[in-house]
């Protein structure tokens, strides 16, 4: 059978393929990273729309069975267009404010993602579902995204950002960080590092991949198109520097973080 195709503006979602291959082995993947034109997180929602459906017909011509839109910020922008415009299912990302939503505590939900999520109508709708949604900080963290394109990932290199984005809340009580772009996974061990110093409590992390490769595979299930007898194949392909993808997701799997 077939591949299911995933899609990024870049590196971040193998952080999403890392967690759909734990659960389903056998699966083969095509992951597409769109780096020649990351980050999303920046540009006009029109910009990410045309973008991130470019990704989506690029796996559907290498005839995949099934997309995921592993870019939280694609998700916001695109998915009604990508649903649209396919006949194939669509899975995607979200950021997993509901999790950390359950956290019990008094303190804050600080959630972390590009502008163009933490400003899109389909997040603040999400959020409004929310048992408490004051409780929710969004945080647009300009500036992670590019400097993870470029190849950074050691835990120290992100202070200065941190602090920039994240300097304002020191001394708050946080219950809960929520991860809303897949790119902020690389990071976390950083980002638990600056909140361990600078808030209050100790914060949970949530993101939205496992919950996402669950829904995959639940949905492949239900459609007659899971492959439980494959050779779990994974292929990238990229619209700009390819060197990196590999070794990444060699590294992420290795590290079983
Ligand atoms: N990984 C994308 C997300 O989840 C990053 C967006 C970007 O390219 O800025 O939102």
């Amino acid at each position: 059978m077939n591949a299911v195709g995933i899609f990024d503006s870049g590196l971040g979602g193998i952080s999403f393929l890392k967690e759909a291959v734990r659960l389903m082995p056998e699966e083969n993947y095509i992951y597409f990273g769109d780096n020649a034109h990351a980050p999303y997180g920046d540009k006009p929602e029109a910009e990410v729309n045309a973008l991130a459906l470019d990704c989506a017909r690029k796996l559907c011509d290498a005839g995949v069975k099934a997309i995921v839109v592993a870019c939280n910020t694609a998700t916001g922008t695109a998915i009604r267009s990508i649903r649209d415009s396919l006949l194939i299912p669509v899975v995607s990302v979200e950021p997993a404010i509901k999790p950390a939503c359950a956290i019990e505590g008094d303190g804050k939900i600080l959630m972390l993602a590009t502008s163009v999520t933490t400003n899109m109508m389909r997040y603040q709708a999400l959020k409004a579902r929310m048992p408490e949604p004051a409780r929710i900080i969004d945080v647009a963290c300009s500036g992670v995204v590019d400097r993870i394109e470029s190849g950074v990932f050691e835990d120290d290199a992100f202070d200065d950002l941190l602090e920039r984005h994240l300097g304002r809340y020191a001394g708050m009580k946080v219950d809960a960080i929520v991860l809303g772009c897949t790119h902020y996974v690389f990071i976390k061990g950083a980002i638990r590092r600056y909140a361990a110093a600078h808030f209050e409590g100790e914060a949970a992390f949530t993101d939205g991949n496992r919950g996402t490769a669950l829904q995959l595979e639940r949905v492949l299930r239900e459609r007659g198109l899971r492959d439980t007898s494959g050779k779990g194949a994974v292929e990238f392909m990229t619209s700009g520097d390819y060197s990196r993808y590999k070794p990444m997701f060699d590294m992420l799997m290795a590290r079983r973080m």
